[in-house]
């Protein structure tokens, strides 16, 4: 019997060889290759076995932090820039289809069903806007019916979720059905930026390699419509602070738009609010898919 030994030089190939028999074939890929690649990683920062300690202690805690409302190990991915990197290899789009984002840890709850034009700030923190746009497909067709779930933070940078003693619940959260031409339209606060939850290993992190755990004003959208490749994204706020640093590196340039002061009395009146109105638009294009 000849016994091969695990030693620096062979130690990928030995046990990328030990899941031959795997009947899976997707899943010995996996493996494979995260094996080869753990341990280039390893031969690279050849740490001590202090410093595998202290690996293997943060990963434990990161697990520790996750529980029903809590999800360190996503949190872990986005803030390493994996969450984006996997939502774009997953929606590789037209030019035309609007950009995707991260869908984030706070759409936990589903947004209530409400009417167009319906009023989502509930606790009313924050500066009214109305929020409006339509929904097309890539050649400009409006997608009458097309599902559009709207959530987001109040003006002072909280979810329902976080604040269930403060915020009525499902705060900030809709589930629209656009009209006959594709529009949708709400009133709703203009968002404030945020920290991502910072008390656990994760928020650690940021502060030991001095991040900011900051994420720029924004509102969360998955549109959806017959026929087509749903979009789950993010419309930007024009001028937020840390556009240009998002700490889970979410923001596109053709997401971010303006809060326009309009002064239109038919339009107000329209919006069933009063003259002169904030307004955030955002058309979503989506991509056919083929039947
Ligand atoms: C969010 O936008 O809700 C979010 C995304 C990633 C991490 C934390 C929060
Ligand atoms: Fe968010």
């Amino acid at each position: 019997m000849t016994i091969t030994g695990l030693h620096e030089q062979n130690s990928a190939d030995v046990v990328v060889d030990s899941f031959r028999d795997t009947p899976d074939e997707r899943l010995k890929t996996v493996l494979s290759s995260l094996v080869e690649h753990l341990h280039a990683f390893v031969k690279d920062v050849e740490p001590t076995h202090l410093e595998w300690e202290q690996a293997i202690a943060f990963l434990t805690a990161v697990g520790h932090m996750c529980d029903d409302t809590r999800q360190e190990f996503v949190l872990l991915s986005d803030v390493l820039g994996v969450s984006m990197l996997v939502d774009a290899i997953n929606n590789r789009r037209s030019e035309t289809a609007t950009d995707t984002t991260v869908l984030g840890p706070f759409h936990m709850v589903s947004s209530p069903a409400r009417e167009l034009g319906a009023n989502i700030s509930l606790d009313a923190v924050g500066e009214p806007c109305v929020f409006a746009g339509q929904v097309r497909s890539v050649d400009g067709t409006p997608l009458a019916g097309a599902r559009v779930d709207v959530w987001q933070a109040n003006g002072a940078g909280f979810y329902d979720v976080q604040q269930p003693d403060l915020q009525p619940e499902r705060n900030l959260r809709g589930l629209f059905v656009a009209d006959h031409d594709g529009r949708f339209w709400l009133r709703t606060v203009v968002p404030r930026f945020y920290p991502i939850p910072d008390d656990g290993p994760v928020g650690k992190l940021l502060a030991a390699t001095k991040r900011h755990p900051n994420r720029p004003a924004h509102i969360h959208v998955i549109a959806e419509a017959d026929g087509h490749a749903p979009v789950t994204t993010h419309v930007f706020v024009e001028d937020s602070p840390y556009l240009d640093s998002d700490t889970v590196f979410g923001v596109k340039e053709s997401l971010i738009r303006p809060v326009v002061l309009v002064d239109d009395p038919r339009r107000a009146d329209q919006y069933e609010v009063a003259n002169p109105f904030q307004l955030i638009e955002f058309d979503v294009i989506l991509d056919p898919v083929a039947s």
